[in-house]
């Protein structure tokens, strides 16, 4: 069946419970996987994706962002597929626990876990950014709640940086009542090390943040709690032309006092594709940039996302952005080898018509070169959508790019999806694995190497 094969009554839905978005109603345990080209001989561990999942019993939540969030992954060794599987995450949420407490504060111990998935120091984390990270095996099972030795005790992002050279983990957690903003440092062998209150102009909404070699950066952009739309039960964020835009700029391990806030051109972003440092102590980052966000009154969900550069030069009061590209993009990867250090390649879905609706899905992976400013694509066809793509190096000593690109497509000619691995320099097939059901689109996932 494809988007446009659907019943008239299921136009009806959200967008977010029709076609390849809609949740799938079980879980599956595939093995003997139907294999075009070769799976790579290096590739030795799992990739695990993680995105909304809600159960039927539970209805159509208010947004894409709340459904329960569901694993999907795939095990590789020895240049075989062996298998893949979904499993949801087993939360209090999914159990049917809420997340405010009666007197209206808030427990972070339940939460939807539908974001990311991350490994860390021997552990996998399943993350939603308002509550404590989740455990998972490599098989996709729950195991438990994380709060690093009864130490974090406040929301915990779903886009952590981890630092290639030191381990350790940079992370935040945000939320509509004071604390606002939460740095959360941990080491590398999991100890939290650190946590400061850090002072945003209000209740913002933080996805993301950015790390350097000897900073992280958090964005306080202008999408901001909205308590009417929160009584109505959606998400309660909308965009605010009041609210300043502003870069806080943190010293790593350094106090919240110590943070340098400059400006930035009112916008919102999501999702930040690196950040680094140049010799003259400029900060660099890239980010898939909206000129903003759920501007209350609009029916649109979201707006085209395109590649932005930010620099920040010592001193300076203020962020110089710079387009980057015209293509709607969202979800960029980069290698991960070089989070918070100098890098040339990033790797995001893209599409010609995002713009005009969320059903005109991306179809196409784009890699760019940030050096040259070129940009190469690879196209799915028509009926392909696009998830998130992310890369794994070939081997331990190979150069940046030097790796594979991985991540599913959803055919739509036969509703089901494919999960395809592509040379990142070329951006040629590798390997195609045929699932024969579908995987709906979802947000972000890793490759786990050596689980
Ligand atoms: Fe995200």
């Amino acid at each position: 069946m494809t988007l446009e094969a659907e019943a008239p009554a299921a136009r009806k839905l959200p967008f977010y419970m029709r076609g390849n978005y809609a949740p799938i109603a079980d879980e599956a345990t595939l093995t003997d996987l139907r294999v075009e080209g070769r799976v790579p001989d290096g590739l030795e561990g799992v990739y695990l994706r993680n995105g909304p999942n809600p159960p039927a019993s539970k209805g159509v939540p208010g947004h894409w962002f709340m459904g329960d969030g569901m694993l999907h992954g795939l095990r590789f060794g020895g240049g075989r597929a062996h298998w893949y599987r979904n499993r949801w995450v087993r939360t209090k949420a999914l159990e049917g626990a809420k997340p405010m407490r009666d007197d209206f504060s808030r427990d972070y111990t339940v939460g939807v876990a539908n974001t990311h998935v991350v490994p860390h120091n021997g552990n996998i984390y399943a993350l939603v950014e308002s509550s404590l990270p989740t455990r998972v095996s490599p098989e996709l099972e729950t195991l438990g709640l994380e709060d690093f030795g009864g130490k974090l005790d406040f929301a915990f992002t779903a886009h952590p940086k981890i630092c290639p050279v030191t381990g350790e983990m940079h992370a935040f957690g945000y939320g509509f009542a004071p604390p606002y903003l939460v740095y959360h440092r941990i080491g590398a062998d999991g100890t939290y090390l650190q946590r400061e209150e850090i002072a945003v102009g209000g209740p913002t909404m933080i996805h993301d943040f950015a790390m350097t070699r000897n900073h992280v950066i958090f964005m306080d952009l202008p999408v901001v709690f909205d308590l009417e739309i929160a009584l109505k039960g959606g998400m309660p964020y909308a965009f605010s032309d009041d609210y300043p835009a502003r870069l806080g700029i943190l010293k790593r391990g350094a106090p919240a006092s110590e943070t340098r806030w400059v400006s930035v051109a009112p916008c919102y972003v999501f999702h930040v594709s690196n950040a680094y440092e140049e010799a003259d102590g400029t900060i660099v980052i890239d980010v898939a940039r909206y000129d903003e966000l759920w501007r209350r009154g609009t029916k649109k969900n979201f707006d085209p996302a395109r590649m932005h550069r930010w620099t920040v030069a010592p001193g300076a009061s203020a962020a110089r952005e710079t387009p980057i590209d015209s293509r709607a993009i969202e979800f960029p990867r980069i290698d991960e080898r070089l989070n918070g250090l100098p890098h040339r390649f990033a790797y995001a879905p893209t599409g010609e018509n995002l713009a005009a609706d969320e059903e005109e899905n991306f179809s196409q992976l784009a890699r760019y070169d940030m050096a040259s400013g070129a940009c190469t694509t690879r196209d799915f066809g028509r009926g392909g959508v696009m998830s998130e793509f992310v890369h794994a190096p070939k081997g331990p000593s190979s150069s940046e790019d030097d790796g594979w690109l991985m991540g599913f497509v959803y055919d739509g000619a036969r509703n089901a999806s494919d999960f395809w691995i592509l040379d990142a320099a070329t951006l040629e097939t590798q390997a195609r694995i045929i699932l024969p059901r579908r995987v709906p689109q979802g947000f972000h996932g890793s490759w786990c190497p050596g689980f």
